[in-house]
């Protein structure tokens, strides 16, 4: 298993973890109903995303008799993903508290870095499983 793949899985999981807390704590004090969108993207673009890049791939380019058509692509991938994650839900946690511009475009920011990561699994994965030529 490639290193970014077992680290996708691991940070997934991780994502998961805190997120459930951070659930909890939102049931036990509502105030933190502010964090939902923090509690909602670590759900989804950690737990959810990464697992599914993680598994999809290591499994995907099997699935279709393909080599992967980039591992240093699913390397940046990997950082890019965590990096624009953690950032974007970081500074629109700063931003609940202190709503100044600069927290905002900052969010802003680190969402475009996540949607970068993404159109890279997109290509990758696009590129792998239409290559022409077999594995
Ligand atoms: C320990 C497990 C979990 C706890 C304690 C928890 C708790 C919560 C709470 C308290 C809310 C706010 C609900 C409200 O607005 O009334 C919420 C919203 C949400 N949760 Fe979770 N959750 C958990 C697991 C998950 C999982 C596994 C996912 C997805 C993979 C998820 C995705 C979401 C989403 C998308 C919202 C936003 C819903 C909306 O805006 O209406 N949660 N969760």
């Amino acid at each position: 298993m490639d290193r970014f793949v077992k680290n996708f899985i691991l940070m997934s999981i991780v994502y998961l973890a805190i997120a459930s807390v951070l659930g909890i704590f939102m049931i036990g004090r509502p105030s933190l109903y502010s964090l939902k969108f923090v509690h909602s993207h670590l759900m989804l673009l950690g737990w959810v995303s990464m697992m599914i890049y993680g598994v999809g791939y290591h499994i995907l380019p099997k699935f279709a008799g393909k080599f992967l058509k980039s591992k240093a692509m699913g390397e940046i991938q990997f950082w890019l993903a965590n990096i624009g994650l953690v950032g974007m839900l970081g500074f629109y946690t700063l931003g609940i508290y202190d709503p100044s511009g600069l927290y905002n475009s900052l969010t802003i920011a680190f969402g475009i870095i996540e949607a970068i990561s993404i159109f890279l699994f997109f290509y990758n994965m696009i590129a792998t499983l239409y290559a022409k030529d077999a594995a």
